[in-house]
């Protein structure tokens, strides 16, 4: 297998990663029938890549066999920003290339430097991946990683303005919502919910990131809930049914809902 070394990955600070630790534990609560996670928002930067890539690296870290999958095809930066670096001869082939060629998937799929983490990068973009992704090659492909790795984790295009989520979704056994804190309407978040539903993607979880405004070092339980309280208290109560857990990230809370 080829491999990659990803050079720029951030240290996090401790609560930031204690929130992932959180997420991680609570993915692996939901059972061995969910293996492939779409890793969605409604917008773009809402920070899908992030929560992909490190929920990824939290698990292969605790010895859990996961594959990222960059399904962004559109507008993925993740190669370069997190500076994938090949260990081998060549140039760095990505998910547009295994889709538009011919290759068996264990060709296209890199080791890197975390033992039971493995990836594939999308690392040329293209203008319109829908029937990339509309073809049985990518719902093979789908299926082959889930039956290597016990967890598939897929970052995607946001849902807003294509089709992309809504595919790779159907396809997939469940999906978690990046919220940007204090930046996406409810309405719209609202849709994307819906858009989910109609793609018959259960939603495993809303992960409420990037809270900016948070003035205090530390994290702080009673910040986290007012904010929650505030915002996105609304969605907690409507989708309460559905047992999901929501999760603050980074700067800084958390909340789980009762399931
Ligand atoms: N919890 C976080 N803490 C710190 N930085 C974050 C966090 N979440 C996201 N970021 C940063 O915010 C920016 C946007 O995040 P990211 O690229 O993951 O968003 P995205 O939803 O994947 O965007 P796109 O729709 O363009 O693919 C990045 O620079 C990322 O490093
Ligand atoms: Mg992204």
């Amino acid at each position: 297998m080829k491999a990659v070394k990803i050079e720029n990955m951030p240290e996090l600070p401790y609560a930031v990663e204690e929130a992932l630790n959180r997420l991680r534990v609570n993915i692996t609560f939901l059972g061995t029938d969910v293996r492939k996670i779409m890793v969605i928002s409604t917008t773009p930067d809402e920070g899908k890549s992030f929560v992909a890539i490190q929920l990824w690296r939290q698990l292969a870290d605790t010895g859990i066999s996961s594959v990222l999958l960059d399904a962004d095809m559109r507008k993925s930066v993740m190669a370069d920003k997190y500076k994938l670096t090949l260990e081998n001869e060549g140039s760095l082939k990505g998910t547009s290339h295994y889709l538009s060629g011919s290759y068996p998937l264990e060709d296209a799929i890199y080791h890197t430097q975390f033992e039971k983490g493995d990836i594939l990068p999308n690392t040329d973009n293209v203008v319109n991946p829908s029937r990339l992704l509309e073809s049985s090659r990518f719902a093979q492909m789908l299926d082959q990683m889930a039956e290597k790795y016990r967890y598939v984790l897929v970052d995607s295009a946001p849902l807003d303005l294509v089709s992309d989520g809504e595919r790779i979704g159907s396809l997939c056994d469940g999906a978690l919502l990046v919220v940007r804190a204090g930046t996406t309407p409810k309405g719209i978040v609202k849709k994307s919910v819906q858009q989910l539903e109609r793609a018959g993607c259960p939603l495993l979880g809303i992960i409420l990131n990037r809270v900016e405004n948070y003035t205090g070092g530390y994290y702080n339980k009673r910040y986290g809930s007012r904010y929650y309280g505030k915002r996105y208290y609304g969605y907690g109560k409507r989708y309460y049914g559905y047992g999901k857990q929501y999760y603050g990230y980074g700067n800084e809370y958390y909340k789980k809902s009762k399931s």
